[in-house]
């Protein structure tokens, strides 16, 4: 009899980097508990007060009254939860005044929220892609798209990051008359880099191709009614799809894709990941909804949230870190580390600082980097920034970083 192979063999790799790194005697990066939280910037973490530079709560909606009181009044008049799926007995009011909310917000004809970001992702590029149909998307694309891409079966073209010359020569290769989806993100979440959109999609459109942009880490904060990088750049119309998440500026949970498509609305009746799994519970629609109609009018705190950025960005160039951009081009701002012990040590000492950041680490990053990537908050203050970079230069100091 042949012996069973332990179908957890293939893990043996990330598990032996975990112990080393654990062996080393620093926390686990991976396994922190927020013990209590107190604001959209402040947790208690380990006992301690923190502030939280690495939520993606770009727009600090968390914490906002009318979000919560919304949330309170759904759970009370609607229960708990929907117990089914959008396309049988899961669509309440609020999931339609939800995507009410964001057709206005973009301006846009139609709106499908679903059950999480990464969902929409998966559901909306694997339907309108599938066998015989080529997908164009950057190599430095989020999980969620590389998913979507598997799930289709499409043929998948990558190319090199941000790369609009690269982008072109994979579009011209592509069979005329083929169907072609280009597939792009506002920010990437990593670096914290915005796409050339405004090129790249010209190039697409030359070419014949349908894009979707992922605006994720945009939404809320970029363009002048937040509605991300493809507003910023004046591109908007052009875009077919726009997919965006709840979980980052909205300030709750779920996913969506808005779009003027004239049939999209068969996408409710095709698209797996929207009809095989239970909607949104009936207290996140609402506090979305509320959230999305408070984010139009959230010039003066987008303008806030760019100094914060602008100030973290040039006080750690002048700290002599290196960072993942030269100019601060989103609310991310990525501190680039020696290597992942390093990485770990300066993630601890921040911690022990009071301060919270993400450590990631490869196959999560481009090219096998380790990053501390902080997102900032519009709730931020400027007197929290300046904080906030004492912290980095001490513990920069202390590891041997700076
Ligand atoms: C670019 C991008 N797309 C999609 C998602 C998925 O969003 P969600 O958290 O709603 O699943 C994320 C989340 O990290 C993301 O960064």
């Amino acid at each position: 009899m042949s012996e069973n192979r332990d179908l957890f063999s293939k893990f043996d790799d990330i598990i032996q980097v975990r112990e080393n790194l654990l062996a080393s005697g620093v926390e686990d990066p991976f396994s922190l508990v927020m013990e209590k939280v107190l604001s959209p910037t402040r947790a208690i973490c380990n006992g301690r007060d923190t502030i939280l530079l690495g939520t993606y709560n770009y727009m600090g909606m968390t914490f906002d009254p009318d979000v919560i009181e919304a949330g309170k009044q759904a759970l009370e008049n609607y229960g708990s939860g929907t117990t089914g799926s959008r396309v049988l007995n899961g669509t309440y009011q609020g999931h339609k005044e939800c995507e009410e909310a964001l057709r206005e917000f973009y301006g846009m004809d139609h709106a499908m929220v679903f059950s999480t970001g990464y969902q929409a992702n998966l559901g909306i590029i694997s339907t309108i892609a599938g066998k015989g149909d080529y997908i164009v998307l950057d190599i430095d694309s989020h999980a969620s798209i590389w998913d979507g891409c598997a799930l289709g079966k499409a043929e998948i073209v990558p190319f090199k990051h941000n790369d609009i010359e690269a982008l072109e020569n994979r579009l011209r290769r592509i069979p005329e008359g083929a169907g072609k989806l280009v597939v792009l993100e506002g920010v990437y979440s990593m670096l914290g880099d915005i796409a050339p959109l405004k090129e790249m999609i010209a190039i697409a459109k030359k070419y014949g191709a349908m894009v979707l942009v992922d605006e994720a880490h945009s939404m809320g904060f970029i363009g002048e009614h937040g509605r991300g990088v493809a507003e910023a750049q004046g591109v908007i119309d052009d875009v077919d799809f726009v997919i965006g998440t709840f979980s980052k500026s909205v300030g709750t949970v779920g996913g969506f894709c808005v779009s003027n498509h004239p049939k999209f609305e068969i996408m409710r009746l095709v698209c797996r990941p929207y009809v095989f799994t239970a909607s949104l519970p009936p207290s996140v629609v609402a506090t979305a909804a509320t959230s999305i109609r408070k984010l139009m009018h959230g010039s003066n705190k987008r303008a806030h949230l760019w100094e914060n950025s602008k100030r973290l960005h040039a006080g750690l160039t002048g700290l002599g870190f290196t960072l993942g951009t030269k100019e601060p081009q989103s609310a991310i701002v990525a501190v680039i580390m020696p290597d992942l012990e390093k990485g770990a040590a300066m993630w601890e000492a921040l911690l022990k600082e009071g301060l919270y950041v993400n450590l990631a680490r490869p196959p999560a990053t481009p090219a096998n980097m380790t990053l501390l990537r902080c997102s900032l908050c519009a709730e931020h203050s400027s007197e929290e920034v300046e904080t906030i970079l004492g912290m980095f230069e001490r513990a920069g100091k202390a590891v041997g970083i700076i």
